[in-house]
């Protein structure tokens, strides 16, 4: 039977959540909810099966994010892969693409001009121990983000990697558990989400202007969710791993970064990024 590909809906998403499941990835159905709200896709199908996903967000002109590229298991090997990349590709003409691959998905990526440039890690645990928030320097101050922070927020998280993502921080002020902003002088410098994502918790997005400033973010975050899973994933040479991995959330896995145009060039004096949204939204 011949397979289709064509553009993704809500109502492939019970699918598309029994996909993740077979690979055993954590996301709920809520998790495809939001990533396909807040993105596009491409369906593979055979007689009316979803067999194959690739979903890919816009962040503003320039820059793209990829991710939930599968196809299922008895369907491997036949190019099915390549042909979901190829159709969400030439959707994103000229922008610079950023993704973070599987060991099983590196090989397809590079054939289609994908290069790495670093690694991600995920760093979890299935039950965080109490942990001792650090506190406010001199000039420092912590709080819930309001939705009229939704500029500064958009404007910091863009600074650190390029991606203009409005839609996506709207969302956390609407829908995430917990925002915290670091005020730094009365200028917010700096925020943290808590999100529910798979099995539990997911912190991040994580910006801020250095490595104290992320620890003092997390740290406060981390102490409201003792015996909860929770899990973050930073870049491995953020910094935040290490001191993550003393606070008892090991990396257990370390996905590829890769890029299909230009890197991101980080703004001196600017931003970082310490924690992803997702692995696949970036
Ligand atoms: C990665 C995945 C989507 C590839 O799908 P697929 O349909 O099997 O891939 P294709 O058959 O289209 O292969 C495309 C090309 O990449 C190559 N390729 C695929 N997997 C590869 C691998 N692990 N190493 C090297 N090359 C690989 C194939 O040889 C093929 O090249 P060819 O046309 O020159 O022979 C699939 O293996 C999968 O769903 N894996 C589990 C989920 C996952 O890890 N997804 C990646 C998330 S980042």
């Amino acid at each position: 039977m011949s397979i289709q590909l064509r553009v993704m809906n809500e109502g492939d998403l019970d699918q598309a959540f029994v996909l993740t499941q077979q690979l055993k990835w954590p996301h709920r159905r809520a998790d495809w909810q939001q990533a396909l709200q807040l993105g596009e896709g491409v369906a593979a199908e055979r007689d009316g099966e979803l067999i194959g996903t690739a979903l890919c967000w816009r962040w503003g002109r320039d820059y793209a994010t990829l991710g939930l590229v599968i196809v299922a298991d008895a369907a491997q090997g036949k190019g099915i892969g390549q042909q979901l990349m190829q159709s969400v590709l030439d959707t994103l003409a000229d922008s610079n693409v950023r993704l973070h691959a599987t060991e099983a998905g590196k090989g397809l990526y590079e054939k289609l001009g994908f290069v790495a440039i670093g690694k991600v890690q995920q760093h979890q645990c299935r039950e965080l121990g109490g942990i001792i928030a650090e506190l406010p320097a001199a000039g420092q101050q912590l709080r819930d983000a309001q939705a009229n922070d939704a500029e500064r927020l958009t404007l910091l998280d863009h600074q650190a990697h390029g991606q203009y993502r409005p839609q996506l921080i709207a969302e956390l002020l609407s829908h995430a558990e917990r925002v915290r902003v670091l005020e730094q002088d009365g200028d917010i410098a700096g925020f943290a989400c808590v999100r529910r994502f798979g099995h539990g918790y997911s912190i991040g997005p994580i910006i801020a202007h250095s490595l104290p400033q992320a620890i003092l973010l997390v740290s406060q975050s981390l102490s409201d969710l003792s015996g909860q899973f929770v899990r973050i994933d930073t870049d491995a040479v953020s910094g935040l791993g290490e001191w993550l991995s003393a606070q008892g959330l090991v990396a257990v896995d370390a996905p590829t970064i890769m890029v299909k145009g230009t890197p991101w060039q980080p703004v001196a004096g600017g931003t970082q990024v310490f924690g992803l949204m997702t692995q696949a939204m970036g």
